[in-house]
């Protein structure tokens, strides 16, 4: 009798999930589209993530070499890989040898990518963190105007069952104006400001942050002034702090510290950090120091960055090199073993190739550095704006435009697989799971032996 019992409550629970599969999949995929991506499946159901994966469940879409794709409206911009499915795909009539007569010329210029090719990158996880914030605000605007709940939209009930791994969560770039830039953009898109926070300092390159209470997550930089250990008398710009161990004592810590600490308790969700231009610009402007206090002080940056034609010395390297081992190591007891931190590449100037000399050499250096001895992944941001000219704002700074929108989404992505999430070929495969979407280093290390790589650029 009991075993009968049983023996139905399992029918009845197996028809239960297949229906609720069933539903999850129309729903996905009807709701995929509407984010302007074509066809989504999704493993809602599955809640024992893989805990074995292969290579081709570990693959790192931003590392494979891609195709930029974008239209007049920048929050359409992707990245897709080109992967063996890409091959694959049925020769065109053009293709035809001898070329058939009736023909004519072989021109293949439409600019719009199949949906089967387009599906394939990787999940926009920006415009699903914007529509995430848009429902909450729904939710929340009728709350506070004592009106009854609002109307769910498809769009909505699908992002608050599958967006809560954003919630509670903090995210820290250390690094130089170019992280500070795609965070203020990214905030702007967010519709939150992006706070310059010095606390006692009261000057820019410090800490900047954006919060956004609804989602309760937080992006925060730390300016890293590079490797120097002091601040040499010629030091010009307005970091009063040079070395990172003052900068931390002395701002990031008292100012800032608290900004960073997510559900984990002992520090952020995700790290990315970074070095490299101001350490050129350091060893210019000591070299240099007459010629550049001559010039007007806009003018001294651009002059040091624009001079050498050079790599650092190989003693120069060695110095940021056993900088940057203290700096990662300095970082790993502040916050401890459970955060993924991943090297963000640097991208170099808008024009003059060879002027970026001393940034690259740096950049092949710290790629081997953060691989071979941290075993850190890279996140390679250098390799995607590689050629974006028309999106710089100045000679080496991002405008608000497409590559900031593909950075954000870039964010996301590792913040999802941190979370326990899996996507492959632009399809979720796992959703990160309650239980446990913060257990940060164990759901990183899943895939990492399989992505990290000392990748030249
Ligand atoms: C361009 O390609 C898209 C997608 O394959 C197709 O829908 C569209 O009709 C094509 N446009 C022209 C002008 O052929
Ligand atoms: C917001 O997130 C932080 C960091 O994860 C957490 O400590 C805090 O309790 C959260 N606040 C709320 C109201 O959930
Ligand atoms: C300083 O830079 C401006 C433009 O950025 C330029 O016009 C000017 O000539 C520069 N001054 C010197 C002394 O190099």
């Amino acid at each position: 009798m009991l075993l009968h019992t049983i023996r139905q409550t399992r029918l009845v629970l197996i028809v239960f999930a297949a229906l609720s599969f069933a539903v999850t999949l129309y729903y996905s995929a009807r709701i995929y589209c509407s984010f302007g991506a074509g066809l989504w499946t999704t493993n809602a159901i599955n809640t024992t993530p893989l805990t074995v994966r292969t290579p081709r469940e570990c693959v790192d879409p931003y590392k494979i070499p891609g195709y930029m794709y974008t239209t007049e409206d920048r929050e359409e911009t992707r990245w897709i890989p080109f992967y063996p499915s890409f091959f694959d795909l049925p020769a065109l009539p053009e293709t035809a040898y001898p070329h058939p007569e009736d023909m004519g010329d072989i021109l293949l210029n439409n600019r719009t990518v199949d949906d089967v090719i387009l599906n394939t990158a990787p999940v926009p996880w920006f415009r699903m963190l914007r529509s995430y914030y848009a429902y909450l605000k729904k939710v929340a605007d009728a709350k506070e105007g004592h009106q009854p709940e609002p109307e769910l939209s498809e769009q909505d009930e699908f992002v608050r069952v599958h967006m809560s791994w954003t919630k509670n969560r903090r995210i820290l770039l250390m690094g130089d104006s170019i992280d500070r830039n795609q965070l203020q953009y990214m905030c702007e898109d967010m519709g939150h400001p992006f706070v310059e926070d010095g606390g006692p300092y009261v000057m820019e390159q410090t800490t900047a942050y954006c919060h956004i209470p609804l989602i309760n997550i937080t992006f925060v930089q730390w300016h890293i002034a590079g490797m120097y250990t002091f601040r040499p008398e010629w030091w010009w710009m307005p970091m009063k702090l040079v070395s990172f161990e003052d900068r931390f004592k002395e701002i990031f810590k008292p100012v800032s510290m608290h900004r960073v600490i997510g559900p984990s308790g002992s520090g952020p969700d995700l790290i990315l950090m970074q070095s490299g231009t101001w350490d050129q610009v350091a060893f210019l402007s000591g070299a240099h120091f007459h010629q550049m206090q001559a010039l007007p002080e806009k003018n001294r940056t651009k002059f040091v960055i624009g001079r050498p034609r050079q790599p650092l010395t190989m003693d120069q390297l060695r110095f940021v090199s056993k900088r940057f081992i203290k700096f990662v190591e300095f970082m790993k007891d502040v916050f401890g073993d459970n955060v993924p931190m991943m090297y963000r590449s640097s991208s170099v100037r808008k024009e003059g190739k060879d002027e970026d000399a001393g940034i690259l050499s740096i950049d092949r250096m710290l790629r081997s550095l953060v691989t071979t001895r941290f075993n850190m992944e890279i996140f390679d941001w250098s390799r995607l704006a590689y050629g974006a000219t028309s999106e710089y704002r100045d000679f080496i700074h991002f405008n608000k435009g497409r590559m900031s929108w593909l950075f954000s989404d870039m964010l996301l992505h590792y913040l999802f697989r941190a979370s326990g999430g899996v996507e492959i070929e632009g399809v979720v495969k796992i959703w990160p799971q309650e239980k446990t979407m913060h257990d940060l280093n164990a759901n990183w290390e899943v895939c990492h032996d399989y992505i990290v790589d000392t990748t030249n650029r």
